[in-house]
């Protein structure tokens, strides 16, 4: 068989293509942290609703831990009573507020004072400014948490071509809780730094148990792979910093802020890390979205209302073309 330059020219563009998208798929493979796997959330998919006494225990998470660190600003205490929300009965929220001090003014004088908190307060910030937030933390910023899992997302590792098949099925569900998913795993995301071995220059991951006991193991919270004829770089858990599974290079500032049993519950939730961190996360999903449920079913009539548009143009043009004489 002759080949004919344009048959062999043909060959080498389809095989180019075909190693592109090799290559493409293996560089799409290669980078990145573990999947953060998407949780199961009451407020998901298209008719999704927040439950109510999940936002309530979410809140009082926020209360009781987080917020001696974390402001929630973009929260006034009454929109922790309005429908949509933890939805707190009215009273109980305006005793809440009333426990804050804020600072208003300045009165007559000029002074500024301090007075207890009304509902149409934001919620108090612990720290006055940035620099006293920082010097807290150990030059650390705890950010504001009232739009982070808005502010947050996740990245699924797929080859390119697999993008679209992604997006058109994340409409179809319509999955918007990637903030909530990514600050759940952060926050059930702590973990023992991994330990490796040195084998001729390459760092070898070995197995928790077997690190145990392994004086010479290597702790790293992420390794840089070395060029070729380079040893890899074993970067170390910096001062003050701990080792998480999915906050982006590994290392945070804050340390794991949840335990087992460390909040009481009033319903018989269970008293675990894993159910704080939901709890929390469907709160932060709510702070950042209030008006979701509304949003939700909006969509969903205006969906209904297309739909039956379209039946009735539908009638309308066949009867109208069904004038015109073949
Ligand atoms: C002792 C202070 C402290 C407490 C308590 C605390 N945090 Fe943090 N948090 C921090 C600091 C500091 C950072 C910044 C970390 C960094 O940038 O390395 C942070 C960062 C975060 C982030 C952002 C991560 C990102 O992707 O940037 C989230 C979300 C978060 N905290 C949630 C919480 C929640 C939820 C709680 C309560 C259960 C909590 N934190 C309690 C100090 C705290």
């Amino acid at each position: 068989m002759v080949m004919t330059v344009k048959t062999v020219l043909r060959a080498a563009a389809g095989l180019s293509i075909v190693g592109g998208l090799a290559a493409g798929a293996a560089m799409a493979a290669g980078g990145g942290g573990p999947t953060i796997e998407q949780q199961k959330w009451s407020f998901g998919g298209v008719r999704g609703h927040f439950d109510r006494a999940q936002l309530q225990r979410g809140f009082q998470v926020y209360k009781e831990v987080c917020a001696s660190c974390h402001s929630m600003n973009r929260i006034s205490f009454r929109n922790l009573s309005q429908p949509g929300g933890p939805e707190f009965p009215e009273d109980g929220v305006k005793n809440l507020a009333s426990t804050y001090q804020v600072v208003d003014g300045p009165n007559d004088q000029g002074k500024m004072l301090k007075r207890p908190a009304k509902p149409s307060d934001p919620i108090p910030s612990p720290f006055d400014n940035e620099q006293q937030a920082r010097s807290a933390n150990n030059g650390a910023l705890p950010p504001n948490l009232s739009l982070i899992a808005r502010a947050r997302g996740i990245e699924v590792e797929k080859p390119f071509w697999m993008v679209p098949v992604h997006m058109v099925k994340d409409i179809g569900t319509g999955y918007q809780e990637a903030g909530a998913d990514y600050v759940f795993a952060l926050l059930t995301g702590y973990a023992d730094v991994p330990a490796y071995k040195n084998e001729n220059g390459h760092l070898v991951l070995i197995p928790a148990a077997q690190a145990k006991g392994d004086k010479a193991a290597l702790r790293c919270a992420t390794v840089d792979r070395g060029e070729p004829g380079k040893p890899d770089v074993c970067n170390k858990l910096g001062d003050g910093m701990n080792y998480n599974v999915y906050f982006p290079g590994n290392q945070i500032a804050m340390a794991p802020p949840l335990q087992d049993g460390q909040l009481k519950y009033s319903d018989k939730s269970p008293e675990t890390v894993a159910q704080y961190a939901k709890d929390f996360a469907a709160f932060s999903a709510w702070a950042a979205d209030p008006k979701l449920e509304e949003r939700k079913r909006i969509g969903l009539m205006s969906m209904l209302y297309l739909l039956i548009t379209t039946v009735l143009l539908y009638f309308a043009k066949k009867r109208i073309w069904s004038k015109v004489p073949h």
